[in-house]
């Protein structure tokens, strides 16, 4: 089983952005473990980030024509953009999953970050966890498929 794991901007900078609410993991290693997590539980992971909304949105039309769940974190597009929503919306009303992740508890911090017009989309979304963010969202989408 295919699972998309995308990360939007400024993610690629993790380890050096913000250490304090981001954690200390680099992008790279990030994108090592959770495709090792994947493995571990029979998922064919692939890893990418964009700081280009465009390209969010056109990896959202590549998994619904490839059948592909979806594991996101949208990052700040999560509380504005309607254009990524409407494409993550096409995820979802194809049956496939779409778990949306974020290292923080976004409802734990400024009041622009409570919204996320993903949410409403998504199959669910955890968050707060940091990177076990990731790793229990690959986890649910193996039970779910499983
Ligand atoms: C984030 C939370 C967002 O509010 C923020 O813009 C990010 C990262 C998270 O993973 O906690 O870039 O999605």
């Amino acid at each position: 089983m295919n699972v998309l794991v995308v990360n939007g901007p400024n993610l690629r900078r993790l380890g050096t952005r913000e250490p304090e609410k981001y954690g200390s993991t680099t992008h790279e290693e990030l994108t090592v473990l959770v495709t090792q997590w994947g493995a571990d539980l029979g998922l064919d992971v692939e890893v990418r980030q964009s700081d280009d909304e465009a390209d969010l949105v056109h990896w959202m039309h590549e998994s619904v024509d490839a059948g592909t769940h979806v594991v996101i974190n949208p990052a700040a597009f999560t509380h504005y953009s309607y254009a990524l929503r409407d494409a993550a919306a096409l995820v979802t009303a194809e049956g496939l999953n779409l778990i949306e992740v974020h290292l923080t508890n976004p409802h734990a911090r400024e009041a622009f970050r409570h919204t996320s017009v993903i949410s409403g989309i998504a199959t669910g979304t955890i968050a707060g966890l940091g990177i076990d963010s990731y790793r229990l969202a690959l986890e649910a989408v193996a039970r779910r498929v499983g």
